[in-house]
């Protein structure tokens, strides 16, 4: 998936480092037929150039994703700003067919005024329409699943199709990996997908300001571990600034730092990543992993001191291999 969006490739987020507000709002998503034929990442940056004025000035906060041939869009924001904006897109001819999937009041999940992706098809846009249409049926029948759900149904789908996907949506465990220093994360995953024979599936999400840094995120599905299945997301570092990870932060269960030898690197990172859960208001449990040796008091109580639960996945005394931090971690996971 390649988001161009507008964050800065530091940590400094939100932009005023306070808390984001929780205070309910208008949602909206629909997903279309994309009628563009030049290159779509030149024709997402001319969108996003009048979006982010737009959407600005009318309190509008949207996530656009290009995938399999179609568009789907998250709004979120006044409802009537939400149908003004709707109205002016629907006379766009860059797309057609528009169908709404999701309309609700709710909690807020978007707090950047643009974010866009451009995700890979793993599928055909014939398996893609059936699912928007699976969605647009609910949708209409009023039973149709958080916005959240919804997206991830049709941007990085559970396995299963729309209806079993969705009956675990609630009970699949989310972890995301987040490594101290180089690439840790990633490297775990691979190493898993090899052992368990399912697929990673990769990610890259880059900046559409110039000098913002592409940003990976690659993710695996174990459908037989945990109550009802596990998804494992590598994060990079610098992912933690993205929008895209803030809206999905919630729906973790548990946030893995693979810690460093150095103490101050672990600090960092966990400071970090505390900051983040505390702005969107969720307390995952925090998995702190390596040798015996890299755990510090300072990473439990610093964790405790924001309201969140502190583990640690110890492999013993020597640096792990990749076995053996699979093994710590599962033991930890497997009882949260
Ligand atoms: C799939 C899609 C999504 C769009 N999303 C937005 C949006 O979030 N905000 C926005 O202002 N324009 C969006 N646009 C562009 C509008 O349709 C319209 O072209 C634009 O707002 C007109 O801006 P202007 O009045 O400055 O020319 C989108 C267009 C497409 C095809």
């Amino acid at each position: 998936m390649i988001p161009i969006q507008q964050d800065p490739g530091n940590t400094q987020w939100p932009d005023s480092g306070s808390e984001v507000s929780s205070q309910d709002t208008g949602r909206l998503i629909y997903a279309s037929i994309s009628s563009v034929d030049v290159p779509v990442l030149d024709e997402m940056r001319r969108i996003r150039d009048h979006a982010v004025i737009h959407n600005q000035e009318s309190g509008l906060r949207v996530a656009l994703m290009h995938r399999c041939g179609w568009f789907v869009e998250w709004i979120e924001g006044p409802p009537d700003g939400i149908k003004d904006l709707l109205a002016r897109v629907s006379l766009d001819e860059r797309h057609r067919s528009l169908k709404i999937v999701h309309e609700s009041v709710g909690r807020p999940r978007l707090f950047k005024p643009w974010i866009g992706s451009i995700a890979e098809p793993t599928e055909s846009a014939g398996e893609f329409a059936r699912r928007v249409m699976a969605l647009h049926e609910r949708h209409l029948r009023n039973k149709g699943y958080e916005p959240a759900s919804v997206w991830r149904s049709l941007c990085s789908p559970l396995p299963g199709h729309v209806e079993v996907a969705a009956a675990r949506e609630g009970t699949y465990q989310r972890v995301m990996l987040m490594a101290a220093k180089q690439t840790g994360s990633f490297d775990l995953l691979h190493w898993l997908s090899r052992e368990t024979e399912r697929p990673v599936v990769h990610r890259r999400f880059a900046g559409a300001a110039q000098d913002a840094l592409d940003v990976e995120s690659d993710y695996i599905d174990l459908p037989d571990q945990a109550k009802q299945g596990r998804r494992l997301i590598a994060n990079a570092r610098k992912g933690l600034a993205m929008g895209m990870t803030h809206a999905f932060l919630p729906d973790y269960s548990a946030v893995v730092l693979m810690l460093d030898a150095t103490a101050e690197r672990n600090e960092q990172v966990l400071e970090r990543i505390l900051k983040a859960c505390q702005q969107v208001h969720h307390q995952p449990a925090v998995i702190g992993l390596g040798a015996d040796g890299w755990f510090s008091d300072s990473l439990r109580s610093a964790t405790e001191a924001r309201g969140m639960r502190w583990h640690e996945a110890r492999t013993g005394n020597n640096a792990p291999d990749k076995a053996e931090q699979w093994w710590a971690l599962r033991q930890i996971l497997d009882q949260l």
